[in-house]
């Protein structure tokens, strides 16, 4: 019988420092083009060559997702942080939305609500607290969805 839970990954990364702003959305558009066909949610975060992402769907996908993530030469120290069953989603459009912070000092104003270091090292945070960080910011409206609002967002 086919496994039909529903499943959440959150892991975190290290863009290369090669890696542009221009880069960073590219992976975002393709990834919200990818993630609607295989029915996958989540939330991507970049702030200061940090990654910090949600993943919700069912098993295989997600599997199949993170083997490519894993071997993507974009970033690097891809580290696990939770893969465990959900009931819901906590993500609702299908969309990879990029939450992207320019500088880390705002960003921490919202992290250490999340976390009892004031340093930004999701290891720290448990994936439900690092999916409920993403949320909290989807809501408040800190994800850019073109190109355009990346660049000026980054003066
Ligand atoms: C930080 C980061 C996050 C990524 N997230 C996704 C994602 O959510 N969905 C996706 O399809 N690809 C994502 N990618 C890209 C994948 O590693 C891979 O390049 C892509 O899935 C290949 O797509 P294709 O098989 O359609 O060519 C991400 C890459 C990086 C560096």
């Amino acid at each position: 019988m086919k496994n039909m839970q529903l499943y959440r990954l959150v892991y975190y990364s290290e863009a290369t420092p090669e890696l542009g702003l221009d880069d960073v959305a590219r992976i975002a558009e393709k990834s919200s083009r990818n993630n609607r066909r295989r029915c996958l949610t989540g939330s991507l975060l970049y702030c200061e060559g940090k990654f910090l992402q949600t993943l919700e769907g069912g098993i295989r996908q997600i599997n199949d997702l993170y083997r490519k993530i894993m071997i993507d030469p974009r970033h690097i120290n891809v580290s696990l942080i939770e893969f465990s069953p959900i009931q819901k989603r906590a993500f609702e459009t299908w969309d990879m939305s990029l939450v992207f912070f320019p500088s880390s000092q705002e960003f921490l104003e919202e992290y250490v609500k999340y976390s009892h270091v004031t340093e930004f090292d999701p290891m720290y945070l448990s994936g439900g607290a690092c999916t409920d960080l993403l949320k909290e910011l989807l809501q408040k409206r800190r994800h850019v969805t073109h190109l355009a609002d990346l660049q000026r967002k980054s003066g």
